[in-house]
């Protein structure tokens, strides 16, 4: 809209200002004596009003004006500045003359109709010399234009405004029918047929640092964490998941990241946690941790460390790290042997959660593999940028493998605009609403703990809007 008005004010400003002079011309026949006579000499005028008009845009009468002024024009240029105007029923006739100069537009105009009404004379009068059946008057004559007719500002910018909303509009219904990325939590749940654990909303900071300090942090993102886990730990309440793989359709959707912050919100609740980076071809853990990456998963596999060895503390209390490890030339060989196999089971047996990162399941088969052994597997998506039809190939290849996905995560939703919260709270807001706000003020720290039972209210999605308003009025 706003390109589309500049382009208006800028194509009036460009315009050369046109003023427009008009004078009025008077058509009459001699008068009979009779009534009838009178009346037939009215419909002659009439009718000869007509062609009177296409003579004064004609170019004898151009031709003529030209040569009294001295315009330095051709007659062309004239006619077509010039207009004549009649009203049905009417022996008058309007002239318009248009000039960038509002003198000479008076002066062509007045000059005009002076030469017209001698034209007319011509023209009219018999050749045996008796007086003219029809003359011509100059009724009003043209005085100079005060402002000018060309351009119209206003007008500019009303068409201007109005192209603009259209194309805008159009603009934003093309992309959002081209647009086939998930958005929705209904999309996110109907392709990968599972349910939405988290929503974790976009945080500049994480590009800084993987990690959030979940004691210090209470921003948005550490609160989303706290809800995904949260929601772990009601998945499966029987047999419930403790190896779990973090994986995504394509690079750079959030898998590390969000593995990361998982294991340290388990880690939060007092639990031993052991993340390991399955990403064998380009590994990203040790990066984001400042850990050491030579020694880790490929070298365990291979012999050459004992696990022991290779199992890195962090700074964070409950979190010890398993890096890739050298990059083998091998990795899903690797990843399939019975080692890697014996590997996480031990590790299983060592720590409450084993968080695995891993690769993209649409390049490459890896992380399938990987999630044929594990517990449970999360797949994420980001927010406007996973494709539809990525996200159910990388669900066919995980149920290919008969791999358990435990559920999905919306990643880097945008946090303005009601984004994040719609996709926790979409399905129940209307339920929450209705069933009042929650008496809770403890609830949060209790989340805090990972104490299960009353965290209900606050980790589900069921929890609604109720959620928002006790964060902020702590
Ligand atoms: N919640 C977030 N908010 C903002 N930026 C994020 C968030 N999560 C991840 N990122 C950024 O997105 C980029 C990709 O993230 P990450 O490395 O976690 O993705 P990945 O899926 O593991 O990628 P790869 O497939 O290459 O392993 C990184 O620059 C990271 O900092
Ligand atoms: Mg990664």
């Amino acid at each position: 809209m706003l390109v589309a008005v500049l382009g208006a004010v800028s194509v009036t400003l460009l315009t050369t200002p046109l003023y427009q002079a008009t004078t009025r011309l008077f058509v009459s026949t001699t008068s009979g004596s009779s009534l009838a006579e009178t009346y037939q000499g009215n419909r002659f005028s009439q009718e000869r009003v007509a062609s009177y008009a296409e003579l004064i845009m004609g170019q004898t009468l151009a031709q003529r004006t030209i040569d009294k002024l001295g315009l330095g024009i051709n007659a062309i240029e004239l006619q077509e500045r010039v207009t004549a105007t009649t009203k049905p029923d009417t022996v008058l006739i309007d002239v318009a003359v248009l000039d960038e100069s509002p003198i000479q537009a008076r002066d062509i105009a007045n000059s005009l109709s002076d030469e017209f009404v001698a034209l007319v004379r011509e023209l009219e009068t018999p050749e045996d010399g008796s007086s003219p059946d029809s003359r011509v008057v100059v009724e009003q004559r043209a005085s100079i234009p005060e402002n000018p007719v060309i351009p119209k500002p206003l007008r500019n910018i009303g068409i201007g405004l109005v192209l603009g909303i259209l194309l805008g509009v159009g603009l934003a219904v093309t992309r959002d029918l081209l647009d086939n990325t998930v958005k929705t939590r209904d999309q996110l749940e109907t392709i990968t047929s599972t349910g939405l654990v988290g929503s974790i909303p976009l945080d500049k900071e994480r590009r800084k640092q993987a990690s959030i300090s979940f004691d210090s942090e209470t921003s948005g993102i550490a609160e989303a964490f706290r809800k995904l886990r949260t929601n772990l730990q009601f998945l499966a309440v029987d047999n419930p998941p403790r190896v779990i793989l973090v994986t995504s359709s394509m690079p750079s959707e959030g898998k590390s990241t969000t593995a990361i912050n998982i294991a340290l919100a388990l880690a939060e609740t007092d639990k031993s946690v052991v993340l390991i980076d399955g990403d064998l071809r380009r590994p990203s853990l040790h990066r984001y941790m400042d850990l050491v990456g030579t020694v880790g998963f490929s070298t365990v596999l291979s012999g050459a460390v004992s696990l022991e060895d290779a199992l890195q503390k962090t700074r964070f209390p409950g979190l010890t790290v398993l890096t890739s490890g050298a990059i083998p030339p091998n990795p899903s060989e690797l990843l399939g042997s019975q080692s890697a196999r014996k590997l996480l089971s031990e590790l299983r047996a060592k720590f409450d959660y084993v968080i695995v990162d891993s690769t993209p399941l649409l390049a490459i088969t890896d992380a399938a593999i990987l999630a044929a052994g594990a517990d449970g597997v999360l797949i994420m998506a980001r927010y406007g940028h996973t494709k539809r039809e990525h996200l159910s190939h990388a669900v066919g290849s995980l149920h290919s493998v008969g791999a358990p996905l435990l559920g999905a995560v919306f990643t880097m939703t945008p946090m303005r605009g009601g984004g994040s919260y719609s996709y926790n709270y979409g399905y129940y807001g209307g339920y929450t609403a209705n069933s009042g706000p929650q008496p809770s003020g403890d609830t949060e720290a209790s989340v805090a703990k990972g104490d299960g039972a009353s965290a209900t209210a606050a980790g589900l999605p069921a929890s609604g809007p109720g959620g928002r308003r006790r964060r902020k009025a702590e």
